[in-house]
């Protein structure tokens, strides 16, 4: 297991604001002077309604947008641009239509090892399609496959570039229940196997209370802030169809809740004494009721 006390920035998002001209003339600001760390092999999760920039903050880690102010940091270096140290799974699975399943991942294992032989780049791809249980559909192409094996292969290609962050926009949303619970399972257990650090936006505080370490809670937009960093007091060895026995899980299902049914809408006009950007209220549900901000603040 990954030891998480390592290297508190990691990835470190560094006071970013990103504003968009208004039609009628001015502008727009969508979030403004967000700062948030994370430890390598840590597993994120962002919760907040649509619209107060989730999304955005995640084009910014990946390179394909740019924070107005502030910097993303990953690894002690600025993002400058797209990487192949950085994947992305998003909602839709993306694949290319024309090439097999182990093509799409073998066309992603080649663009990182360029130098690679053939032969390496599919055994390669092919151990990753092993772990996400697509051995045996690695022939077939995207098409024959449902949206579950689709959303599979996609995690395959991005963990077989092995990056230095996986980044996740609501990757589930769209399958059955029984099949994200599944998917849910084999992400978690590749992340916590391979050290992988992971970003995750979610609308399912249920999926954020299973993978997360830590959750990030959002206000409303526009000019969005980081009103809290909530700390999973489950324990790391959870499993998912049991974390609804644990003692501390109404505790921090009913925080999560609360905040978006409220305190996203309101946290703005009230902003707590002694709140700071840079630094925003660590807080850690618990049954015993201790859901005060811990005294200890965000790395
Ligand atoms: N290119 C753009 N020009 C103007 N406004 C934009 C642009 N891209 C995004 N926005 C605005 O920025 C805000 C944040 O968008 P973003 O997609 O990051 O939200 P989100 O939190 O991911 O929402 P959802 O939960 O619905 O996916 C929205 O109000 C959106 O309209
Ligand atoms: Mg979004």
């Amino acid at each position: 297991m990954q030891d998480l006390s390592a290297n508190p920035k990691f990835i470190s998002i560094e006071g970013i604001s990103r504003r968009y001209p208004k039609s009628g003339g001015g502008t727009t600001t969508i979030f403004e002077d967000l700062w948030f760390s994370m430890r390598k092999g840590e597993f994120a999760c962002v919760i907040g309604h649509s619209g107060c920039g989730k999304t955005t903050v995640l084009n910014i880690l990946n390179g394909l947008d740019a924070p107005d102010d502030g910097a993303a940091i990953v690894d002690g270096r600025a993002i400058e641009g797209p990487s192949l140290d950085r994947a992305v799974i998003f909602q839709g699975h993306s694949l290319l239509p024309w090439r097999t399943v182990l093509g799409n991942v073998a066309y992603a294992v080649a663009a990182r090892h360029r130098d690679w032989p053939r032969a390496k780049v599919q055994a390669h791809a092919m151990a990753f399609i092993e772990k996400v249980g697509l051995k045996g559909s690695e022939l077939k192409k995207p098409s024959e496959l449902s949206g579950g094996m689709k959303q599979r292969v996609g995690i395959a290609r991005a963990l077989s570039i092995e990056p230095k962050m996986m980044l996740m926009d609501e990757p589930f949303s769209a399958l059955d229940a029984l099949t994200r619970g599944t998917l849910q399972d084999e992400v978690r257990r590749i992340c916590l196997e391979t050290g992988q650090t992971a970003f995750m936006i979610t609308h399912d505080v249920d999926e954020a209370i299973y993978l997360a370490d830590r959750i990030v809670l959002m206000t409303n937009g526009p000019q969005a802030m980081v009103a809290e960093i909530v700390e999973n007091p489950l324990p790391r060895n959870r499993v998912r169809t049991e974390i609804h026995h644990h003692p501390d899980y109404y505790a921090i299902r009913n925080h999560l809740i609360d905040f978006l049914v409220f305190r996203s809408k309101t946290f703005k006009d009230a902003i707590p004494a002694g709140y700071d950007r840079r630094h925003p209220p660590v807080v850690r549900p618990a049954a015993s009721g201790s859901t005060a901000p811990s005294g200890s603040r965000a790395a």
